[in-house]
């Protein structure tokens, strides 16, 4: 065995480390040039519903709206419990008149699939299903129902490449979970009814709140159906049959953290000054593409996304493709195997500061992935692949000479 240990070409210990190493999927590493000093304008101490409070909500609106391209006959809001609120807002107020299709092919999808089977309990929901790394038949979607889907799947890293698949004449309305891929991606708006986002993914702000869009359909179905379940405070957005109007001016349901609401600000200023939406997604592309490069020439790893034109810029997950890991037990949890392994490998990284939170999300294969969004700077990536590199080597041989 120490002979083989002998003939593996070990990687050197790299000296240069990213300048932030900061890879995590969310909350996401914080914009270029970002420090606490941000949040000296915020309005702390004083009320959310004041004239300078309600107009800092309205600025985060304001800012989305115009930086995104949505449609101004959209509406937009700020409401509670981040991304997962949003989207379980949208679930609970809207489905029920018509059949559903879920799409799901990640952990979060499958949360989405779980609250509209076994929580609002629909009667007629179609689940169109596919393993990490796959996406299902987007083909099968039926836009005479309403149709709920992620667009970036952030545990599997993979997306859908585009809204080519969506009727833009369709008598449901499409629920789209958009929170790593909004500010990163192009979303074709007309194709959209519902889209949500959280701050901490691809413009790095800070967890707790989430972003609602919502379509002139979506509201007509909001202000023409009434589900037959109780409604929390916290889900309402109509009152007395018509939407309330004042949540998607800056008046939200509960009270908001105005140091996240500033921080938000300055992510969105930040977005402007990279060249808005176009500016995001030259950065992700080129993100991206150096992680391509370093998957390209690098043997023991590999994209777990098996279609290019699916592979998420943003979440990007891979896989270990040495013989030597495939062939151990991949089983989860099970001792000596995949997963020991690939945690082993992401903790040699991050005890030398390297690179945090690069761990494949706990549902999915066994891996690494790696945050490629906006605020990622690419050197900082091509310093980090010099690392995994080292650490595979360091972990492959310590199998070869045990
Ligand atoms: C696709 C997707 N949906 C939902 C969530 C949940 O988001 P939040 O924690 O903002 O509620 C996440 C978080 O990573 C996600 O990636």
């Amino acid at each position: 065995m120490a002979r083989l240990s002998n003939r593996l070409s070990l990687p050197m210990k790299p000296n240069l480390k990213p300048r932030i190493p900061n890879f995590s999927s969310g909350p996401c590493a914080k914009r270029p040039g970002w420090s606490p000093a941000v949040l000296a304008g915020a309005l702390v101490g004083r009320s959310h519903r004041s004239k300078p409070g309600k107009a800092k909500l309205a600025e985060v609106i304001s800012l989305s709206r115009s930086i995104l391209g949505i449609p101004a006959d959209y509406r937009v809001a700020i409401v509670p419990a981040s991304d997962t609120g949003a989207v379980e807002m949208a679930l609970w107020s809207l489905l029920g008149p018509r059949g559903v299709d879920m799409l799901a092919w990640e952990s979060f999808g499958e949360g989405w699939v779980t609250d509209v089977a076994k929580q609002l309990k629909l009667a007629d929901v179609r689940v169109l299903k596919a393993d990490y790394g796959a996406l299902p038949d987007l083909a099968e979607a039926d836009f005479a129902r309403d149709v709920v889907f992620t667009w970036n799947g952030t545990t599997s890293g993979v997306r859908v490449p585009d809204g080519d698949w969506i009727a833009g004449e369709r008598q449901g309305l499409t629920i789209c979970d958009a929170t790593s891929a909004a500010f990163a991606m192009a979303l074709p708006w007309d194709k959209l009814d519902v889209v949500t986002w959280s701050w901490q993914k691809v413009l790095g702000g800070e967890g707790a709140h989430g972003m609602l869009v919502l379509s002139p359909r979506a509201v007509a179905r909001l202000e023409s159906y009434k589900p037959a379940w109780p409604l929390p405070k916290l889900f309402r957005l109509t009152s007395g049959g018509k939407l309330s109007e004042g949540i998607f001016a800056g008046e939200t349901i509960n009270t908001p953290s105005m140091l996240a609401v500033e921080d938000a600000i300055d992510s969105l200023k930040w977005a402007e000054s990279v060249g808005g939406l176009a500016g995001l997604i030259a950065r992700v592309t080129r993100n991206a593409a150096a992680i391509d490069k370093w998957v390209a020439r690098t043997p023991w790893v590999d994209h777990l996304a098996a279609r290019p034109e699916t592979r998420s810029p943003t979440s990007v997950c891979l896989v270990i493709a040495d013989p030597w890991f495939r062939g151990l037990d991949a089983q989860d949890g099970a001792v000596g195997g995949q997963a020991e392994a690939a945690k082993r490998l992401v903790a040699l990284v991050e005890a030398e500061g390297a690179g945090f939170d690069l761990g494949a999300y706990r549902d999915a294969p066994p891996g690494l992935r790696i945050w490629a969004g906006a605020t990622v700077e690419t050197s900082d990536l091509e310093a980090l692949f010099p690392w995994l590199d080292w650490a595979f080597g360091e972990i492959r041989s310590a199998a070869a000479a045990a």
